[in-house]
């Protein structure tokens, strides 16, 4: 493990170079970095050494933040990176700037990158290719694609060059070969997210109909939706295992049924019944996905057996009875009355004693969690709203979701099963 130490390495190096930059603003009188309102805005420093040791922190600290998140989160510069741009004073080597535009320009390589399928391009092997070869093979002018992957190797870790003129992969860069859903997730970023994060979806992309609708009638960015999805949820904490284990289940009856409403190929309703063999599926989605679920080999004959497809629109009144009625990851996509609306479809059909249960991120209040983990919530908090004109919600969000739906949804209960990104919302139907 060559990288063994560089962690450790780099922590002291920012340790050495943040005391250097203290010192002098202790000895100068400067006033110390802070974000209040009476903060310092020019960080500049007056002398070149405490100002190289700024810069040196800097740097240290981007590699750091770097190798602590890891490759997949380079490629999402979005949700993760801070972006820094040359400016103009001679000794200022780095500034920060949070604008969306700069987030647009910093991800330009990775899009050069997706749309000439430069990955596929270059050797997995160590020999490296050189950047004259590469650009033969990618129809490119030679100057521009080492601009674009020097870029790319600077800011996401994509792509190396550990010798001059020759392109090597990175773990970020190898990942794209090997996972066709990374891969789907840029292109769903640069095709439909970016042009959604200005407009809102339906206006850039399918005016008059949900992003729903506009799938159903384009096949391919369907498949790719929902292949960028599966390596969305790649994260750990998004796994269906936290709802199988995070639920009572076993409290429910025996040949209780559960329906999961918008449950598109129906892994979350195996990765439950694998969980609890005395549960029974019903797997409800738009008739185009049901057309298309069908449960692989590596489902086990004993589960198989005990989930079925239905097409189910759940804007249209619910016509199976069930004893929990499941929603997983659906009502984020959908605003507050479409909710109240989805949910009240399920009058016809509910009983005394029937459940509601949500598997949906439970918003912290500001400060509530790590700034980490608050970045990516409000990311996808604003990805909602531009794709779906929708929003993640708070505890007391949920509450009133149900009570505006009907007063006979009681006893809700709220919770986040240890380590999960999603917590669960129940409601029990009384229907006196
Ligand atoms: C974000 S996915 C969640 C899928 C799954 N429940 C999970 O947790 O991974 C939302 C699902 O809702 C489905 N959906 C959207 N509109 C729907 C509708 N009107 N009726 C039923 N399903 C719908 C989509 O096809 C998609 O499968």
């Amino acid at each position: 493990m060559k990288n063994a130490s560089r962690i450790l390495e780099l922590a002291t190096h920012i340790l050495e170079n943040t005391t250097v930059v203290n010192d002098h603003l202790t000895a100068t009188g400067h006033p110390q970095p802070s974000f209040d309102i009476d903060g310092p805005t020019n960080l500049t420093l007056s002398s070149n050494d405490a100002e190289k040791a700024r810069i040196a922190c800097i740097g240290a600290s981007i590699e750091l933040q770097d190798l602590m998140q890891g490759p997949i989160a380079c490629l999402r510069p979005a949700v993760n990176k801070s972006q820094h741009s040359h400016k103009t004073k001679p000794y200022i080597r780095a500034q920060t700037d949070e604008s969306p535009q700069c987030h647009k320009i910093n991800a330009t390589s990775l899009e050069a990158i997706y749309r000439y399928d430069i990955p596929s391009k270059v050797p997995l092997d160590d020999t490296g290719i050189p950047f004259r070869d590469l650009a033969e093979r990618c129809d490119m002018y030679e100057p521009n694609l080492r601009r674009v992957l020097r870029y790319a190797m600077l800011y996401h870790r994509v792509f190396r060059e550990p010798r001059a003129g020759y392109v090597m992969h990175s773990a970020a860069s190898r990942l794209l070969v090997e996972d066709p859903a990374m891969f789907d997730a840029l292109g769903l970023m640069f095709d439909e997210s970016w042009q959604a994060f200005a407009r809102g979806y339906t206006l850039a992309h399918s005016p008059s109909a949900t992003p729903w609708s506009h799938y159903a009638t384009h096949p391919r960015l369907a498949k790719r939706f929902a292949s960028a999805m599966t390596s969305l949820t790649s994260n750990a904490g998004q796994s269906p295992q936290y709802l199988a284990t995070g639920y009572p289940w076993a409290s429910l009856p025996a040949g209780s049924t559960v329906i999961d409403m918008g449950g598109s190929e129906g892994h979350v309703s195996v990765a439950i019944a694998t969980e609890h063999d005395h549960l029974r599926f019903v797997v409800q989605d738009l008739a185009d996905v049901i057309s298309r679920a069908r449960l692989g080999d590596e489902v086990e004959e004993g589960v198989k057996e005990r989930v079925r497809f239905v097409a189910q629109d759940f804007m249209q009144e619910q016509r199976v009875e069930g004893e929990v009625f499941l929603l997983r990851w659906v009502c984020h996509d959908w605003p507050d009355g479409y909710v109240v609306r989805i949910l009240r479809n399920l009058r016809p059909v509910l009983r005394d004693g029937d459940k509601v249960v949500v598997n949906d991120q439970v918003m912290p209040g500001v400060g509530e969690v790590s700034s980490v983990v608050e970045r990516q919530i409000r990311f996808f908090d604003l990805v909602m709203l531009s794709f779906f004109n929708s929003r993640e919600r708070e505890k007391a969000d949920w509450e009133s979701l149900f009570r505006n739906a009907d007063e006979r949804f009681q006893e809700i209960r709220i919770w986040v099963p240890e380590g999960s990104s999603f917590g669960i919302i129940e409601a029990t139907w009384r229907s006196h």
